[in-house]
């Protein structure tokens, strides 16, 4: 059978990325963050629209050329269709069809939240890929979702929020703490120096496998609001204690909440993907219930969970092994369910 070359265009939120694949090989994975939000402390959606913009040329040409592969050579082009900010979506599925139509190659539509989940199909050195089914914890600044995954395109989600994604619990509790945004990187980082039983705080009752965290989110403010009062350099003087005790509630919570999936599905098998994944405390947790409650746990590669373009690549090359195509019509929306 011949190789078959999938470029990428992932543009759903703040990051331009592009990739090629060979086959189910990663050539080249180029991502363009946009700092300019950082000052405003979230994404600012016209900005993002806008960086779009003027980054796609140049990541889609960097990735071209990293994986050494001329614009001839590729098979077909997939994009994410959605969920996402619209106008950014809008900037990645324009490109893609154009380029589509003028190569006369297959365009494919990719849904970013399957390929989070599928990013565990990439060939990597030295990862395992799940068999089906499995469980897939998908956990970001955009998203926090229990996933039954069946195969490849049928999946259904089981858990998800219904309120703050987990990287914003995390981003807003750094927030509180006076930390520059996106916080879940520095939480993580003074965490690992901390008590993580410091301090408690109470976990929101939430039925079945839905997660709430703005409940949280309220508490730590309340928290150290009458803390401060109390002391006004309690944050400083306690800053590791209170970052363990966060992510140590957060990581319950979660924990909590996988036991149930686990429980309800007979599924042992736990993936995870998303920006919260690179979480130190998430991670060596997870490791840890291999041996505990004798689960399997996957942790891609850190580049293959936040957004990528890598990701969309490899949902475009099952969807081009099945002939699931799109015309130029296709298109984008802001929300959609698998
Ligand atoms: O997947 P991602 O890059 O973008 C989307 O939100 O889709 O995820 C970004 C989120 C942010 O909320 C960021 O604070 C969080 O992931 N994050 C972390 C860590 N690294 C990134 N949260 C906790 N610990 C980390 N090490
Ligand atoms: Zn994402």
């Amino acid at each position: 059978q011949e190789d078959v070359f999938i470029l990428a265009i992932e543009s759903s939120c703040d990051d331009t990325a592009a990739a090629v694949l060979q086959n189910d090989k990663v050539l080249s994975n180029v991502v363009a963050n946009q700092l300019i939000h950082n000052q405003y402390g979230g994404v600012v959606p016209e900005l993002a629209s806008r960086a779009h913009q003027q980054n796609i040329v140049p990541v889609i040409d960097a990735a071209l050329k990293n994986a050494n592969i001329s614009k001839e050579q590729l098979s077909a082009i997939s994009f994410t269709q959605g969920p996402g900010l619209m106008g950014s979506l809008l900037v990645g599925s324009s490109f893609a069809k154009s380029l589509a139509l003028a190569l006369n190659i297959p365009l494919i539509a990719v849904n970013h939240m399957q390929a989070h989940v599928l990013a565990h199909f990439i060939d990597e050195a030295g990862y395992d890929k799940p068999t089906f089914p499995f469980i897939a914890l998908t956990i970001s600044g955009g998203h926090t979702q229990i996933i039954k995954v069946n195969s490849f395109f049928d999946m259904d989600i089981i858990g998800e929020t219904t309120d703050d994604a987990v990287g914003e619990a995390f981003d807003k509790s750094a927030k509180i703490l006076g930390l520059p945004y996106p916080g879940g990187p520095l939480v993580d980082k003074y965490a690992q120096l901390g008590n993580p039983k410091a301090f408690t705080f109470t976990k929101p009752k939430v039925p079945d496998l839905d997660f709430s965290f703005s409940g949280l989110k309220t508490a730590i403010l309340y928290f150290i609001q009458k803390k401060t009062i109390e002391n006004p350099n309690f944050i400083e003087e306690n800053l590791n204690d209170i970052c363990a005790s966060i992510q140590h509630t957060i990581i319950e919570i979660l924990m909590d909440k996988l036991q149930l999936a686990v429980a309800v599905t007979g599924i042992k098998q736990i993936a995870i993907g998303g920006g919260v994944s690179a979480n130190s405390g998430i991670r060596k947790t997870l490791k840890e219930a291999e041996q505990k409650f004798g689960w399997k746990t996957y942790i891609p590669k850190f580049e293959y969970t936040t957004d990528n373009a890598a990701m969309i690549g490899i949902v475009g090359y099952q969807k081009f092994l099945l002939g699931k195509f799109e015309t130029s019509d296709v298109v984008s929306k802001a929300r959609i369910l698998f």
